[in-house]
């Protein structure tokens, strides 16, 4: 039987919680489609910092890439300083292993609210691949002259071709085999730059030239389009169906994603996948601690199962990504709300409720 090592983060806040029900679900998956998952436990996060001083041990890049993908939770403390756990986790994860793609599809289910007037399902079904190591992230810069009057402060968006060139390429790819065309939902794959062409003419004019000359001659069958970062959220908003395959940088792939995030029912249903394509990848819910729900039984468990989907579709188990996929848009129309504590339904009821469909 196929068995894959899965190191499972759960992380702070409601991570655990959330990540209980997504193994749940994983298990239920592995047990229908005949594969086994091999879970080992890691406790890094702010509780661990706290007792240890130690935001990572030593080993740990060493300890999580003996296994073939990670499932994270979240990262973050109340009584830890607000960019402590993050840089040293998160962020030190995504740098280390390389991970630089941060895939967050934008996916209305059936039955759930959003506040686009107007848009359903079929309107909000798009996806933004963000460059996830470099551009504003990396931390070059600085700070001189601290305490004066004159202080001064650099922070640099730094890309190099290398970088941006096998983003792109990985887009490219993903819109060839995920976009609207190879779905049945439209005539054309078609990936979008989301740049700022007309200001930061230095690093999107690389951005552009590269995402041309690639498409131009090896994806000629991929349909190119590019708009502009502020615009894009303003059509986010007002026509988020013209919308298939988006591809940015880092710092505006931060920004929109929540964006996104909001438009499909909030962070409760929002997952995501901090990608390397040729070693390890680690998934994760996008929303957070959610520090005052903790312990409650309440936090939608949604996004932490949805990225469970996506973990499964990186390692090949397509079937069982879909099932589950299929299993949350059987269960959201009998929620009454993806927000934490109106669901109707306990954090483990969702949970429940996911996995019998699964294994059904
Ligand atoms: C995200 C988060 C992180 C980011 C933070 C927690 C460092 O906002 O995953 O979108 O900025 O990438
Ligand atoms: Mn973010």
């Amino acid at each position: 039987m196929k068995s894959y090592k899965i190191a499972v983060m759960p992380g702070d806040g409601t991570g655990p919680e959330v990540i209980a029900e997504a193994v749940k679900v994983l298990d239920a998956a592995a047990g229908k489609f005949g594969f086994q998952l091999e879970k080992t436990p890691f406790d890094y996060g702010g509780e661990r910092y706290l007792r240890t001083g130690e935001v990572l041990p030593e080993n740990a890049i060493a300890e999580l890439s003996k296994n073939d993908a990670i499932l994270l939770g979240a990262i973050g403390h109340v009584d830890v300083k607000p960019g402590v756990l993050e840089k040293g986790i998160l962020l030190k994860a995504r740098f280390e292993l390389d991970q630089y793609i941060n895939l967050r599809p934008i996916r209305l289910y059936p039955g759930v609210d959003t506040p686009l007037k107007g848009k359903g399902p079929e309107e909000i079904d798009y996806v933004v691949i963000r460059e996830n190591v470099g551009g504003l992230y990396t931390g070059m810069g600085g700070n001189s002259m601290i305490g004066t009057e004159h202080e001064v402060a650099v922070q640099s968006m730094v890309y190099t071709r290398h970088q941006v060139e096998r983003c792109l390429r990985y887009a490219f790819d993903y819109a060839r085999k995920f976009g609207k065309k190879a779905r049945g939902k439209g005539e054309h794959n078609t990936l979008a730059l989301i740049g700022k062409t007309n200001v930061l003419t230095h690093v999107f004019g690389l951005w552009d030239r590269a995402f041309n000359e690639i498409g131009e001659k090896d994806y000629p069958d991929v349909k190119r389009e590019y708009y502009h970062v502020d615009a894009t959220c303003l059509y986010m908003v007002q026509c988020p169906e013209m919308f298939d395959i988006l591809v940015t940088s880092n710092m505006f792939g931060d920004i929109i994603t929540d964006l996104g995030a909001v438009t499909q029912g909030g962070l409760g249903i929002a997952a995501g996948g901090n990608i390397n394509p040729n070693g390890l990848s680690m998934f994760e819910p996008i929303g957070g601690t959610a520090p005052s729900w903790t312990g409650k039984n309440a936090i939608n468990p949604l996004a932490a199962i949805c990225s469970g989907a996506m973990m499964l579709q990186h390692l090949g188990e397509s079937e069982a990504a879909t099932a589950i996929e299929e299993a949350v848009k059987a269960t959201t129309p009998k929620m009454k709300s993806m927000i934490a504590n109106e669901m109707g339904f306990t954090t483990t009821q969702v949970g429940d409720m996911v996995a019998e469909i699964v294994a059904r």
